[in-house]
């Protein structure tokens, strides 16, 4: 008979920002067995409690830690500060990135808005060693916090994901799963621009099939139109130069 394979370990999950999101996503991942590491932006010590509160079991450390340690890295501060995302320690790493521009809290940014580019390809420059899939966005906390189920849960709810890399999607689909939500791929990280503030699915709390068809439905929306004309706009200057 064959030797019992051992299971492999469940990678350990950092998150940056210990907020709203940053606290509900803790609990579902440490629900799921997961190893979790988080951070605010500064002492840890200044999280400790609100840590002990809200995710206990969750490790609080600096930033530069939690991105040195954990294997796959949530980034759930506010997307204006992501210049503070520590780079160099997420080099070769996933980072999962549930940020949205919401100029309320980012100030008017036109970096952060303009549909040409999606704020996760964004955040991949700006960590040109990482590699990024966009998840966990577009659901509130609340709704995150009370959604999971276990899987085949009928009318379980979905989360869209969005990335380059078929082993990346497959790793973020994977916690998506854990954290009792249905992972559904909507695209590359470009077209992540549909999970958006702006987008139908911005704010959705939906089953897979809701969310599959408004990720169909985008490029037919007001947003889907504007967005595509910016990018053929820009594509055409681009031809333009090239000549
Ligand atoms: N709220 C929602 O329903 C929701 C849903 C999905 C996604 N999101 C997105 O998730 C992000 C966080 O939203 P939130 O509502 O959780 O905000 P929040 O409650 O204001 O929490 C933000 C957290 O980020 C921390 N932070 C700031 N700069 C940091 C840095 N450089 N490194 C590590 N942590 C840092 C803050 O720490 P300090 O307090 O020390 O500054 C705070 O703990 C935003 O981009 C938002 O668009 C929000």
């Amino acid at each position: 008979m064959p030797e019992a394979q051992p299971t492999p370990a469940l990678p350990t999950i950092g998150i940056l920002g210990a907020g709203k999101v940053g606290t509900v996503l803790s609990r579902l991942l440490l629900a799921a067995g997961y190893r979790v590491l988080i951070a605010g932006s500064g002492s840890p010590t200044k999280i400790a409690l609100i840590i002990d509160v809200l995710a206990p079991g969750a490790v609080p450390l600096s930033a530069d830690e939690v991105a040195r340690d954990a294997d796959i890295v949530i980034l759930a501060l506010p997307l204006g500060k992501y210049r503070s995302i520590p780079a160099e320690q997420l080099a070769g790493k996933l980072v999962i990135d549930a940020m949205n521009y919401w100029w309320e809290i980012d100030g008017h940014r036109a970096d952060l808005s303009d549909p040409r580019t999606s704020t996760s390809e964004l955040i991949q420059s700006f960590l040109p060693d990482s590699r990024v899939v966009k998840a966990f966005n577009h659901m509130g906390y609340h709704d995150l916090d009370e959604g999971p189920r276990p899987e085949g849960t009928p009318g379980r709810k979905a989360i869209g994901i969005a990335g380059d890399y078929d082993a990346d999607l497959t790793a973020a689909a994977a916690l998506v799963n854990a954290a009792g939500f249905d992972p559904v791929r909507v695209g590359t990280l470009r077209d992540s621009i549909l999970l958006e503030p702006g987008s139908e699915l911005f704010g959705a709390n939906l089953p897979a099939e809701g969310v599959q068809d408004a990720a169909t439905r985008f490029p037919e929306t007001a947003r889907g139109r504007e967005v595509a004309a910016a990018r053929a706009d820009a594509d055409e200057d681009e031809d333009e130069d090239a000549a």
